[in-house]
């Protein structure tokens, strides 16, 4: 347990940047660790639990149904989150400044509010099957962050607009986007993991220390 999540660590290589796993709803930090694992070998992978409950399932905020997200919950949870990073940075030695969110789904929600809300948190993020997690007031600066969006053309929680609407939101913060359609549904496809991977490589030297 550290600040208010359980959570697993798994170190990498020094220098490597750290992958914040954040699983979709009831999941848990068991989950993304593999797919982290094939995304970046070598990197530091940092995948806590979602702190919310419904029904039994981990979620990472509250949603009040399918797609209708409890704003203020989210606020509070992606702060939360923000300062549970900060911490693990603290307790495990890694570079706070070479942070990428990989989530999928509910997780995927969360590293976008992260990254529209707590920008600093993150240097890049693969967003699997994400959603707008609110409109933005003002658009934060995210210049210089890059993002892997991926969103399935046949997906029935996320449509395809909203999907779009994301990246559209993204890049007109500033940030690199790089929008990636599946011939798929909701469900993470091997396609996709094969993209990101790619999508990742081609970057790692902007990621690295040194
Ligand atoms: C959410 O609630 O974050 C999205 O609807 C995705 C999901 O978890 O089903």
């Amino acid at each position: 347990m550290l600040g208010d999540y359980e959570y697993r660590y798994e170190e990498g290589a020094p220098g490597a940047p750290t992958l914040l796993l954040l699983h979709g709803t009831g999941g848990d930090e068991n989950d993304l660790l593999p797919l982290g694992a094939m995304l970046l070998p070598g990197a530091n992978r940092l995948s806590p639990r979602g702190n919310v409950a419904e029904n039994g399932m981990a979620r990472f905020f509250r949603r009040l149904a399918e797609g209708v997200f409890d704003e203020e919950d989210l606020r509070r949870r992606t702060d939360q989150l923000a300062g549970f990073v900060a911490l693990a940075a603290e307790r495990h030695a890694f570079d706070a400044s070479r942070v990428i969110a990989v989530g999928y789904s509910n997780g995927a929600n969360i590293a976008a509010s992260l990254l529209l809300r707590r920008p600093q948190a993150l240097r890049a993020a693969v967003l699997l099957h994400a959603m707008v997690p609110f409109e933005p007031d003002a658009p934060p600066d995210l210049a210089g962050k890059a993002v892997f969006l991926s969103a399935g053309r046949n997906d029935p929680i996320v449509p395809s607009e909203n999907a779009a609407r994301l990246a559209e939101i993204l890049r007109s913060a500033g940030a690199d986007v790089t929008l990636s359609w599946q011939n798929a549904g909701h469900s993470l496809t091997r396609e996709e993991a094969a993209s990101a991977r790619s999508w990742l490589d081609a970057r790692l030297d902007a990621f690295q220390a040194g």
